[in-house]
């Protein structure tokens, strides 16, 4: 039987209306960028079920007033902060996307208490980020940086003397101990990789079942003192969160092995910046290589760390390849897609804030109202995914009916993206003028 049929008179109105929400008729619920302009890759994602507009803001006092209203989701990258109190300003979001893994610039708890999911995109960049590591790594043990600086700066190199004192500090790499604190997904590749170049690894994570040290043939130490007493070199891969803030503080460098190199490619906040300068002045820890840091960006002639010796620092770009970045702003965006034409939180992929969600909006249709979760409408398409199969069918979806009749959004040209938001002023609408905020780059603390 028509499915169309057993539907109530008010529901086929509604259907044949668009989705009601909050009384007005609303065509379509509106997601945001909150904190960049380009909104190229989303958009085709998009926008056959949403209007996307973005805002370039980096604190919520410069998010327009239509958004905190009316947003319903929002994608964001890491340079923007939400605490409760932002969360609070927001009247109707449902979801909020992290393009990226980390969602330490959210209080994921907070927004789940206001019924808001937060998701994050877990899996990209773990083969960029591991190879980045292994490469500052390597630096650190075989100090390529720093000769191929001397090289630069016209340093001559005539005979094995020069060699040898230009070189001091280069270290074989068999046989030594790599310490991973934290083995999920990029401390896993790193370890994979660091075996073929001859390391011992051993790692710490207390978080983990018994048994996957055994998968992947690594040593497993119960303590954080055990691990860093043991390795030649350590190396972070934890998530930060509120009980490993500075993990790798004065105490704990004090329990690494003299001379031992540290590598940090997960967070800055792991690591207490006063307590590794002094380390490297001292020579307690021989070098070290940072890609995040606690405040971001990097300022190299500011902080603790400025005139610390043996310092290799990249400006947190270790996720960064081209293909990483298109494949993670397509799941952060597919994500969305399947908030609004899903139920939230049964449809979402990554969701990280379900356990504090109040019992009773637990489960809720998606964010337009249930619209496209209705059996046999129309634009009830499959969610999107990065997987070949799926894109194939995203792509008949978005060149079809549906998209062709969004013209704000269909209409933005590609490069900068979406429609601007100015904070004070136009609505949003993809012809609306440029943005408040002049174009900063799509840098790479964005991730
Ligand atoms: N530099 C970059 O560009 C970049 C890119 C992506 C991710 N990251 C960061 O890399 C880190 C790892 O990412 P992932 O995707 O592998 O995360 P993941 O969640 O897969 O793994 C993190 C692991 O850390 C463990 N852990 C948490 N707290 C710990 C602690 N105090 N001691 C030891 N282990 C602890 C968890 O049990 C988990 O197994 C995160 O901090 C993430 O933010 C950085």
């Amino acid at each position: 039987m028509d499915k169309r049929k057993m539907l109530t008179k008010r529901q086929r109105v509604e259907i044949s209306r668009g989705p009601i929400a909050n009384g007005p008729i609303q065509a379509r619920p509106l997601v945001a960028l909150l904190d960049g302009r380009d909104c190229s890759i989303e958009m085709p994602i998009l926008k056959d079920v949403a209007t996307v507009a973005f805002c370039d803001a980096q604190s919520t006092s410069e998010i327009h007033e239509k958004v905190l209203n009316e947003a319903v989701g929002a994608l964001m990258w890491h340079t923007i902060i939400l605490t409760k109190e932002d969360l609070e300003k927001f009247k109707a979001l449902k979801v909020i996307v992290r393009i990226g893994s980390g969602v330490d610039n959210i209080d994921v708890k907070a927004a789940g208490e206001l019924g808001i999911a937060v998701c994050n995109v877990p899996g990209y960049g773990v083969e960029e980020v591991a190879d980045t590591t292994l490469c500052l790594i390597l630096n650190l043990y075989r100090r390529t940086y720093w000769l191929a600086n001397m090289v630069r700066e016209g340093k001559k190199f005539t005979g094995p003397e020069q060699v040898r004192e230009a070189a001091q500090g280069c270290a074989r790499i068999r046989g030594d101990t790599l310490g991973i604190i934290g083995l999920g997904r990029i401390g896993s590749a790193v370890a994979l990789r660091a075996k073929a170049f001859g390391f011992n690894v051993i790692f710490y994570d207390p978080y983990l079942p018994d048994g996957i040290e055994k998968s992947l043939g690594l040593n497993r130490l119960y303590t954080l003192t055990d691990l860093l007493f043991q390795s030649d070199c350590v190396s972070l891969h934890c998530t930060l969160n509120e009980h490993n803030h500075h993990l790798i503080n004065e105490y704990a460098i004090k329990q690494m092995r003299p001379g031992a190199f540290l590598v940090n490619t997960a967070r800055g906040g792991l690591v207490d910046d006063d307590a590794l300068a002094a380390a490297l002045k001292q020579g307690r820890i021989r070098a070290a290589a940072l890609d995040v840091h606690e405040n971001e960006p990097y300022n190299a002639f500011q902080g603790a760390l400025k005139d610390a010796p043996n310092l290799i620092v990249t400006p947190h770009a270790a996720f960064y390849s081209d293909v990483s970045c298109s494949e993670l702003r397509e799941m952060a965006a597919s994500e969305i897609r399947r908030a609004i034409v899903g139920r939230i939180p049964e449809c979402l992929r990554n969701c990280v804030n379900k356990e504090y969600f109040p019992s009773v909006q637990y489960s809720q249709d998606g964010i337009n109202g249930g619209y496209y979760s209705a059996g046999g409408l129309p634009a009830l398409q499959p969610a999107h995914s990065t997987t070949p199969h799926d894109q194939v069918q995203h792509q008949a979806a978005t060149n079809g009916g549906a998209s062709s009749a969004v013209p704000t959004v269909g209409s933005a040209p590609p490069g900068p993206g979406g429609p601007p938001l100015p904070h004070n002023g136009a609505p949003p609408t993809s012809e609306s003028g440029t943005g408040l905020h002049p174009p900063r780059s799509e840098s790479a603390d964005n991730h």
